[in-house]
């Protein structure tokens, strides 16, 4: 083992015991609610963080080409103004487009510099310590396997100037309650002159937003399936996944996409782990995410609620997509 990877470890935060009853009582809500819901959490399971990032190569879905252009070309510009001695990356998933800001920052030079990546999905983070210690051998990466909705205060204290970073519109799937909450945490990650940069999907006609969430291939429609039979692992349930049909649709008024698993038929589920049986009618969904669409007056207010401003907004010609940099007015 080189020094690099010696630097370098994974801490898990998550206590899974804990987390699976959490997301058990989730499930009982969800299930039990008279707008049935399951938590989308509980997408990235192995085979869901796979599929995600098949999501993100399918033709319809914009959102990763458009972000990892901008990055690739305000990368400079962001570290130029946090000179970053540390990245904290929330969601980090596969890591893939960290590289930019990475570079930017100096990681393939003697300058020191420590990335900490945190995702509830253990193999994603394993795998960008690994990864990034091999290729950045100055890099210091401690990874954190944590739920970015409890775990923050489990981020080690600062080594210098920090940039908080939280990528793929994944702040467009917390709702307006727990996005304020998890953005008035995000500002205790940061002091003044610190960085919080996110990626937002910007508000457009149905007509593009809609195939997004609905690629031909079908690959979100087995994402959102896919759900289903993490509920059937864990909590032993006997959902039978081919008996729903995948509907994305865009809700113009709350701004936001919405998922959801349609039943072609009446099914009625057992969830042994919960004691727990339902009816699932098929004038009924299951709304398993949603994904909220932004305008840069409505990520402003957003960040204004917590006392945060916005620092820079970077988008494309088209308007297709955003990234916020936010910090301390
Ligand atoms: N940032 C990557 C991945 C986005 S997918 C990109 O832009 O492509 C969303 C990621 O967030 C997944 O890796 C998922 O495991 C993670 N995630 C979802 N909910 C989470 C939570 N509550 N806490 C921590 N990670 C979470
Ligand atoms: N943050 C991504 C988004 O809102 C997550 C995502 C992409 C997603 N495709 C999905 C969630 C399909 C559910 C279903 O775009």
């Amino acid at each position: 083992m080189t020094l690099a990877t010696a630097a370098s470890g994974v801490e898990v935060v998550l206590d899974g015991r804990a987390w699976l009853r959490a997301m058990a009582a989730e499930v009982r809500t969800g299930l039990t609610a008279v707008r049935k819901w399951l938590p989308s959490t509980l997408f990235y399971d192995a085979a869901g963080s796979a599929l995600f990032e098949r999501i993100t190569e399918t033709p319809e879905y914009y959102l990763t080409r458009t972000e990892r252009a901008l990055l690739q070309r305000h990368a400079a510009e962001v570290v130029e103004l946090i000179r970053p001695r540390e990245i904290v990356e929330l969601g980090s998933g596969s890591g893939r487009k960290i590289r930019d800001l990475l570079d930017a920052a100096g990681a393939g030079s003697e300058r020191a510099l420590r990335y900490v990546p945190m995702d509830v999905d253990p193999d994603g983070v394993s795998a960008l310590v690994r990864n990034l210690g091999e290729d950045y051998p100055g890099l210091r990466v401690h990874g954190l396997v944590g739920d970015f909705l409890h775990h923050l205060g489990r981020v080690p204290p600062p080594i210098g100037p920090r940039l908080v970073v939280f990528l793929g519109s994944t702040i467009g799937n917390l709702h307006p309650g727990p996005r304020r909450a998890f953005l008035a945490e995000v500002g205790r990650l940061i002091a003044p002159g610190d960085g919080f940069l996110v990626g937002l999907d910007l508000v457009k006609p149905a007509t593009v937003l809609e195939p997004a969430y609905d690629d031909r291939l079908g690959v979100t429609a087995a994402f959102n399936r896919n759900l289903l039979r993490v509920v059937n692992r864990q909590f032993g349930a006997d959902f039978n996944p081919e008996a729903y049909r995948h509907h994305a649709t865009f809700n113009a008024e709350a701004s936001r996409m919405e998922m959801h698993l349609v039943p072609d038929a009446h099914q009625r589920v057992r969830v042994a782990a919960l004691g727990l049986r339902v009816e699932i009618a098929p004038v009924e969904t299951l709304w398993t995410e949603s994904s909220y669409k932004f305008t840069m007056g409505s990520a402003a207010d957003m960040l204004a609620e917590v006392g945060l401003a916005l620092r820079g907004w970077y988008t494309d010609s088209r308007g297709m997509f955003a990234l916020a940099l936010a910090g301390w007015p």
